[in-house]
Parts: C-alpha cells; structure tokens; sequence
C-alpha cells in the first residue's frame, strides 16, 4: 500500500476516480476506528446528518477564496455571521465587539497575542519587553505565538484545583505584562480558570485578559443552558477582553476553522497588516494566512445553521450524559478519580494507588488509544457522541486495567507526547528526541 512506499517521485500519469478512491480508502488501514469511539481525542463528530450538511457546504466552497472578500462576498458574509453569531453565544455587545475567523486553534492564539502586542508598540512605546501571563496549563500555542512574536510567556502556577492561581497571578503583573491568558476549560484536566478573580485583577492594572475557549467555547455556553454548573468564563465577565473559540472542535464544524474575538473591536485593528510597496498590489490582511479556505468557513457556518441552539443542546445533552456515567463509573473503580472538577466534557483521570501509565498500556491491548498525561500521571477523555455506546465496555476496561496495573511510583517515568500515545525513555534529552520523531516522520 501507500504507507509501505519508502519513496516516490511525482507520477508521469493519474490514476482514475475510481483507482483514486481505492488507494485513499487503502491508506486508511491503520488509522485508528474512530467511528467505533477507540479515541478519546483528535475527532469531533456529531452523526452522520451533520456531516453530510458541513461536508456539502464545505464541498460547494471548497474552491473558493477569502483572500479576495470583493470576488466571493458570499464567503465574507459567512465569515461575517460566523462571528456574529459567536459573540451573541459568548455575551459580547454587538455594537462594541467584533472578529475574526481563522485556521485553527493556534492561529487564533497567536493573532491575539498580535493584536495585544501591536496595540502596546502604539500605545505603550516605554515597554522594550513585552510580557504575558500564561498559566502552566495553558496551551503551548501561546508559547509558540510568544516564540513568534517576541513576547515573553511569564508562567503563573495552578493550585491544588488545578487552575491558574489568582495571587499569583497578581504577582507575577509588571510594568512590562501587556496581555493575561486563561483557559475556558484548559486541556490537560478540563477545568476552567477562576475567570472572574483574574479578570479582577488584570482589570485594576488596565491589563488585557484573553480566555482560551478553543475546546469550551461552544460545551460550556450549551452546557449552562442545558442547567448545568459552569463558571463565569466569557464576555459577561467584565474584565474578559477576548477569546478564542474553535468551530473545529466541540462546534462540530471542518478542520481549519476557528474564531478569534474582541471584546471591543479597536483591539482587532491590531490583529491586522498591510503591506503597501509590492509590485503586487496592496495587501491587506486581516489574519496569518494569505489564501483562505472558503470551505472551511462554509462548513462552520452550515454546521452552526443546521444545528441552531437547541441542535447544539440535544448534541450535548448526549454527550454529557455520556461523561455523567464515565465519571461516575470511574470514580467507582478502586484507587481512580477525576482530577479537579471539569465542567464538560475534557477530563482526566489519575490515581495515587495504580501506575496510570501502566492502566493506558494495559487498556490499549483492548484496543483503546490512550493519551497520557503527567502532573499528576493521568489518562485524558475528550467525549463526544462517537463514545455514547462504548461507555459501559470502556469502563469494564478501564476496571480490568487497573485492577492488574502495578501500585503508583513504581512504575516507568517516561515522558508523554501530547496528541500522540508513544512515549520516551526517561533521560533522553527530551526536545531532541521529539524533533527526531518529527523528522522521522518526513524522511524514512
Ligand atoms: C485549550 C486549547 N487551546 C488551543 C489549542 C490549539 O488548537 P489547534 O490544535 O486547533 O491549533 C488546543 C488544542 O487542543 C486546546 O486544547
């Protein structure tokens, strides 16, 4: 098949649709059947009518291009109502607010921290070294975009709760923080920062707060609506200036597409460039890319269009419901628990009695992938509706694999790799070792 070639040159002649078909479905052999709920990440999926309605919005735009908004105002106009309709799920004054749509996740974050940075070269010319509070439990994209764009990433500690630490954070303010960072909910355990105290905080020194709400930013606005206990996270916290919300996650649109939005659009002004001396003509930008997918936004605004709030509310009652019987069913099992106390549906489960990477192991004999995690050694859940039937049978596991597992600390001490269930041996460098991987990947 494709995936044993250890090379090929670009062919002289093409296959037919129909050959085409065949290898693509070929290729597919040893990916993980995430139709049958095998992974706990990776995949958003919400039946196949939905999929059919987002695949052929994307398919119908998929030639389209936001690079010319003049030439298909039909995409800018989905992109437009997109963030419209955000901001109103999100508590933001339409009148003030305003957005963008984007790639993914990480686009977004590194736009806002654009958008801060910029504003602070105008506004405030004395900071030399721009600063940003990142709790530890943020995403590393903030990381990226700090590596990026030349701010400095300040981390602030989580307490015993798992979330970013509010005297801390206080703490760790200067003359020279021009952005604070929390997640609505964070990944590694679900749980959502104390928003409120923060915003509190940010807002007695005029400092900025952006609320990463790429996993919680259509769950957690369904799942107060369906009743359930969530923390202030959003614009109807007074010190939250912007946020970021991902369509391709739980809003159950296409890959590539998520949104980034300001509280008070001035802000996005600086999320944008131009460049005025090409040859080419006058480029005006608003977000990373160049080119931009019109199928993307089509598939997100198709995705929001069909479901509506209440299609959104009957999807996460399902999936709720479904994180209702893991939890409980887990925190029946000797020695395991839910870590700090997620919202929705993004969990993590540890243990101070079994080796949990002991218990990922043994459950992926059965066929399960597991991410691992450590800080406390965790196995990591994103539900969705794809696992609704596989709960019982994953609990069984879940009770088989730590019943066998060795006791906690004896075990390996492996670093975990994020996203992906291979791991490293304990005293490798482990930034060289995982840039080989990464290479590995491309050249075999
Ligand atoms: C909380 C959080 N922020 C940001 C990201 C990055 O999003 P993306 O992978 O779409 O770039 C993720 C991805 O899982 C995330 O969980």
């Amino acid at each position: 098949t494709d995936s044993d070639e250890p090379y090929v040159p670009f062919p002289e002649h093409g296959l037919t649709a129909g050959e085409l078909r065949g290898r693509l479905r070929a290729l597919r052999a040893d990916d993980v059947d995430w139709r049958r709920g095998r992974i706990w990440s990776l995949i958003y999926w919400a039946g196949d009518e939905h999929d059919e309605v987002v695949h052929d919005a994307y398919r119908e735009f998929a030639s389209e291009n936001l690079l010319g908004p003049t030439a298909f105002p039909s995409v800018a106009t989905m992109e437009k109502q997109v963030v419209w309709m955000l901001l109103d799920l999100l508590g933001a004054d339409p009148q003030l607010a305003g957005g963008t749509m984007t790639s993914g996740g990480t686009e977004s974050i590194i736009l806002a921290v654009k958008a801060y940075r910029d504003r602070a070269r105008a506004e405030r010319p004395e900071v030399s070294h721009p600063e940003m509070l990142v709790p530890v439990t943020a995403h590393p994209a903030f990381l990226k975009a700090g590596d990026l764009l030349g701010v400095r990433p300040v981390p602030v500690p989580v307490d015993h709760t798992f979330r970013a630490d509010p005297a801390a954070f206080a703490a760790a303010m200067t003359d020279s923080t021009i952005l604070a960072c929390a997640s609505a909910p964070c990944f590694p355990y679900g749980v959502v920062d104390p928003i409120e105290d923060l915003a509190d905080r940010t807002s007695e020194r005029g400092i900025g707060l952006h609320i990463d709400a790429t996993i919680g930013g259509f769950a957690l606005p369904f799942a107060r609506e369906l009743g359930r206990k969530v923390p202030p996270f959003d614009f109807n916290v007074p010190g939250v200036t912007s946020m970021t919300a991902d369509m391709h996650k739980y809003g159950y649109g296409p890959k590539g597409s998520s949104s980034i939005l300001y509280r008070d659009r001035s802000l996005r002004r600086h999320q944008f460039a131009a460049y005025t001396d090409w040859p080419g003509g006058i480029l005006a930008s608003p977000t990373l890319l160049g080119t931009r997918p019109g199928g993307a936004i089509a598939g997100s605004w198709a995705a929001i269009r069909f479901e509506g709030r209440a299609g959104y509310r009957a999807i996460f009652s399902e999936v709720f419901e479904a994180t209702d019987r893991l939890q409980e069913g887990i925190r029946s099992i000797p020695g395991l628990h839910v870590v700090g106390e997620p919202p929705i549906s993004v969990f993590a489960v540890g243990s101070d009695v079994v080796d949990m990477m002991a218990v990922a192991d043994r459950l992926e004999t059965r066929n399960w992938r597991i991410d691992r995690q450590r800080d406390p050694d965790s196995i990591h859940l994103i539900v969705n509706p794809t696992h609704v039937p596989v709960v019982e049978e994953f609990l069984d596991d879940v009770r088989w694999a730590a019943e066998g597992a060795p006791a906690a600390g004896i075990g390996d001490n492996r670093a975990t790799l994020y996203g992906v269930n291979s791991r490293l041996e304990a005293g490798t460098d482990v930034a060289t070792a995982v840039l080989d991987q990464l290479e590995g990947r491309y050249d075999t």
